[in-house]
């Protein structure tokens, strides 16, 4: 079912003191929402902010995992360990992964594979270089990391998937996507997975946009009907942005 949804991404910042402090102040803050909450911390902090959601509507997710199940990988953590710190949430293929870990639409899939192996849910982003919209390229940018990515998923698997759209060119960057492109880059995914699945199933997907939102911009990207909320990251850091944030929709 889709769902609205505001997912902080705290990348590498926030120690588990900092941690700690941050959700203390998010729990005592925040007003009961239908909005799906949801903050991604570092792995350091992920068992501690999991225990201190407990028993409220913040769901803690992680930014990244690797695929195999264990093993030789040096500096790597399984979707076995992160639901043992009762995580479910993954986010995966951001484009930070993708740009300064290599991380490849293949690479993608495989982890798409083992997060839904576990029952977990991926928060799957992607989107378009400065270059890709300036020459007109955007959509089949967009579309082709898309299907290389989730198109070889059967259709019952999608109740697992989120998409983010984030054009890179308006992460960190303070420049964001003007609602009017978030929402034609949405209608257009929309419709990519609505041909490759069905209508129902791509009026069931979530879909976030990520980049540059602040508490300025929230409420008008996400009253655009195709914009599903947000993943957030500089805005996120602060408890009281990221509520105003929430308090957008
Ligand atoms: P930003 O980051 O909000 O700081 O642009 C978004 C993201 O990287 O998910």
């Amino acid at each position: 079912m889709r769902k609205q949804i505001v997912a902080g991404n705290w990348k590498m910042n926030n120690d588990y003191v900092d941690s700690e402090l941050f959700v203390s102040k998010l729990l005592k803050e925040l007003k009961h929402t239908t909005t799906e909450v949801i903050i991604a911390p570092p792995f350091t902090s992920l068992l501690a902010s999991s225990n201190s959601v407990k028993g409220s509507q913040v769901i803690v997710a992680a930014q990244n995992m690797h695929f195999a199940e264990n093993g030789a990988y040096t500096g790597e953590v399984s979707a076995a360990m992160l639901k043992s710190v009762g995580v479910k949430t993954v986010i995966l293929g951001h484009s930070e992964r993708r740009a300064y870990f290599n991380e490849s639409d293949d690479l993608l899939a495989k982890k798409v594979n083992t997060a839904l192996a576990h029952g977990m849910r991926s928060i799957f982003c992607f989107g378009e270089e400065l270059e890709d919209r300036k020459s007109g390229n955007e959509e089949a940018i967009v579309g082709a990391q898309i299907k290389n990515a989730l198109f070889h998923l059967p259709a019952a698997a999608w109740e697992h998937i989120v998409l983010a759209y984030e054009p890179v060119w308006a992460i960190g960057t303070g420049e964001t996507a003007s609602p009017e492109q978030a929402q034609d880059m949405h209608a257009f995914i929309r419709e990519t997975v609505a041909k490759k699945y069905s209508k129902k199933l791509a009026e069931d997907v979530s879909i976030l946009y990520g980049g540059s939102v602040k508490p300025a911009n929230a409420k008008e990207i996400f009253s655009k009907p195709d914009v599903d909320g947000g993943l957030i990251g500089g805005a996120a850091l602060d408890v009281e942005q990221f509520l105003a944030i929430i308090n957008a929709f």
